[in-house]
């Protein structure tokens, strides 16, 4: 049995130890927002936070997942609210095809966890591993952008990560 905290709810899942973890999330618990693209890694569609950090879910068995906290797109926010990143993605128009977009979201929000005022130097070096085939990455970057702004002007407190992250402006940097 493997223990896993998903979006604040515990789970305990009689699955083969080497299941990728994005299995689990989309097969087992049913949370289809996260997506499966190439299977290998190398496109980021597959995007959740462990314990805080992005991983690519199709390539993390879910045992090394065990007695973790997930975080999927469905939990970014708070039942009933959208993450700034949501807000600003709808502002901008971000979305094409929208099949990338889950993991670009999921990466962009570790990313303004730890920069709450990221550079477009940040923001290239967070999301380079997020392939969108349809190119949308001037709006994904604008977006970011945007959100960051919305966490000031909101006081954004949120799940972020299975951790309360409670947005302070205060820690904001503006070196
Ligand atoms: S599906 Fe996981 S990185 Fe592409
Ligand atoms: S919006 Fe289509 S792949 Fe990114």
């Amino acid at each position: 049995m493997i223990h896993l905290t998903v979006n604040g709810e515990p789970h305990a899942l009689d699955v083969d130890p080497s299941t990728p973890l994005l299995w689990v999330i989309r097969e087992n618990l049913g949370l289809t927002g996260t997506k499966f693209g190439c299977g290998v890694a190398q496109c980021g569609a597959c995007t959740v936070h462990l314990n805080g950090r992005p991983v690519r879910s199709c390539s993390t068995p879910v045992a090394s997942a065990a007695g973790g906290k997930i975080t999927t797109i469905e939990g970014l926010a708070p039942a009933g609210q959208s993450h700034p990143l949501q807000t600003a993605w709808i502002e901008e128009q971000v979305p094409q095809c929208g099949y990338c977009q889950s993991g670009q979201i999921m990466s962009a929000a570790a990313l303004l966890a730890d920069h709450p005022t990221p550079s477009d130097a940040d923001i290239d070096r967070a999301m380079r591993g997020n392939i969108c085939r349809c190119g949308t990455y001037p709006r994904i970057r604008r977006a970011i952008h945007r959100a960051a702004q919305l966490q000031i002007h909101h006081h954004w407190t949120g799940e972020v990560a299975g951790t309360v992250h409670h947005f302070d402006p205060k820690e904001v940097s503006h070196g």
